[in-house]
């Protein structure tokens, strides 16, 4: 199976985990369109979703499912997700799709999250993937040299030869080099310094299920009790 069957494949298996009556939280990236093309099979039975990128939201609305803002519904039952990587106690890397501080918004918001992703994404230790963290330009360089002093290499990611400008109007660093074998801690510590809007280690909202697509077929992890 290439990798593009195996994110199909665990795409559609989450549907199982969408409650009908309720709305549904929706990440960004390959993985995930696969589940919101499924998700169009059962729009009658949801409200809507509350997704998280621009990217999801018009395929979400392009399949005719409505779209609510984070402040008009409240706590949100259950948030599907794909991962950069993922560790054995649920804890991720995203923001490959530059979307990590709406995805951490929406987890936050969400009493479950399902990380969907193929077998590659697995890991013993997070950081092979170079961990994204979403700044605020003025503060780009500085925090580049705080990663230099934890021994990590920072670059500014680019797009059509520009910074990269997110959802949000900021802009991404990619770092490279880091062995992040407390995630907690980690991802507190970043978050502190100033001009870091989010970094893109999910440990505080990190997956209670992973549907992980495997040439056997979709394995479910749990971490519910890690
Ligand atoms: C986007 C993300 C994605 O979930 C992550 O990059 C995985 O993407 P894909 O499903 O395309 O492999 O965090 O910001």
């Amino acid at each position: 199976m290439t990798q593009d069957e195996l994110k199909a494949m665990v795409g559609r298996a989450a549907l199982e985990y969408v409650e009908a009556g309720q709305v549904v939280g929706v990440g960004t990236g390959s993985t995930v369109n696969h589940f919101i093309d499924a998700l169009a099979s059962m729009k009658e039975r949801i409200p809507g979703a509350v997704s998280s990128s621009e990217a999801s939201t018009a395929r979400l609305q392009a399949l005719g499912i409505p779209v609510f803002d984070c402040n008009a519904v409240g706590e949100i039952a259950v948030y599907i997700d794909g991962a950069d990587e993922i560790d054995p106690r649920g804890h991720m890397i995203k923001g490959g799709g530059a979307a990590l501080t709406r995805e951490k918004i929406v987890a936050a918001q969400s009493r479950r999250f399902v990380c969907i992703a193929d077998d590659s994404k697995r890991v013993e230790v997070l950081g092979r993937f170079p961990l994204p963290v979403e700044v605020i330009p003025m503060a780009a360089q500085r925090i580049v040299r705080q990663f230099a002093a934890l021994g990590g290499q920072a670059e500014l990611r680019h797009k059509d030869g520009a910074p990269l400008v997110t959802d949000n109007g900021q802009h991404i660093l990619d770092v490279r080099g880091l062995r992040i074998g407390d995630p907690l801690a980690f991802e507190s510590t970043v978050n502190q310094w100033p001009g870091v809007v989010t970094v893109g280690v999910f440990a505080h909202q990190k997956a209670q299920i992973c549907l992980l697509g495997t040439s056997q077929g979709v394995r479910t992890l749990r971490f519910d009790g890690a």
